[in-house]
């Protein structure tokens, strides 16, 4: 009877364990540090019609404005935020968020989102702030999108730490060469027109279609002073 009584208290036990870890595995709330982050980028963007209102009410980052076919983020069970989209899906919304100041750095305070696997920005215009080289701390980034009018180089340090699969950097004011360090193997999406881009494409991205370099089909192709394949030949 005694020993019946124990092995029902264990099976309760265990019961209960299982359930908590579920729930927390589902219900893993934003952690801290990843919400800061964000909100300090937020408090360096300009949101005139509420498109992030959500942001300041509900505490949980991982659950921030989502519908049916969009989540803004993702989080890992860790409520490490994985990935960030702003701006596509968010066609609905009646108008645009932007950068506050023209100039400076981009997005220094998305350096902080270590897990980031997947950055997706478009129409948070920048006014032509450089791409942050503190972003070389998303070593885990494979997917990006950005097309926010960000100026300047591409810094090669900060490409090379992302391990890429996905990079379409279309239509922003990127100038300089193309850095070797897009020499990545695992890299399989390029898309790099309607910059100012110039100097010899390197041998190792031939590989690509000429449209990931000069597509006009998705607004001015820019880079004109790219060359080699699979563009023209360099002078
Ligand atoms: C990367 O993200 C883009 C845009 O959000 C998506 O279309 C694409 O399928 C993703 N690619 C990979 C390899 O995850
Ligand atoms: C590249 O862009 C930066 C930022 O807009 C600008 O200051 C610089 O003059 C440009 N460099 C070239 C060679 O056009
Ligand atoms: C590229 O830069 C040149 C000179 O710096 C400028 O005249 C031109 O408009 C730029 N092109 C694009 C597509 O940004
Ligand atoms: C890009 O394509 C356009 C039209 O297809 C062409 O006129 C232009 O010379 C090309 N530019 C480069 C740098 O290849």
């Amino acid at each position: 009877m005694v020993q019946a009584m124990a092995g029902v208290k264990l099976l309760v036990l265990l019961l209960v364990a299982v359930f908590l870890g579920h729930f927390t595995a589902v219900s893993a709330i934003c952690a801290a540090g990843d919400r800061d982050a964000l909100l300090q980028f937020k408090s360096e963007l300009a949101d005139p019609y509420g498109v992030l209102s959500d942001w300041d009410t509900n505490p949980d980052c991982c659950t921030w404005l989502q519908t049916r076919q969009y989540r803004m983020t993702t989080c890992n069970s860790a409520g490490r935020v994985t990935s960030l989209t702003m701006g596509t899906g968010l066609e609905y919304k009646p108008g645009p968020v932007y950068y506050k100041v023209s100039g400076g750095v981009y997005g220094v305070s998305l350096s902080k989102l270590t897990y980031l696997q997947k950055l997706d920005l478009r129409t948070i215009y920048s006014g032509d702030a450089l791409i942050s080289t503190t972003w070389a701390a998303l070593t885990q980034l494979s997917n990006l999108t950005l097309d926010v009018k960000v100026a300047g180089p591409l810094p090669p340090q900060v490409v090379k730490a992302w391990p890429l699969k996905y990079l379409v950097l279309t239509n922003n004011d990127l100038n300089g060469t193309l850095p070797v360090e897009l020499c990545k193997s695992s890299l399989k999406t390029l898309g790099v027109s309607g910059n100012n881009f110039s100097g010899k494409i390197p041998s190792c991205l031939s590989r690509f279609p000429a449209s990931s370099f000069n597509d006009s089909s998705t607004g001015p192709s820019g880079n004109q002073g790219l060359c080699g394949a699979p563009l023209q030949p360099c002078p």
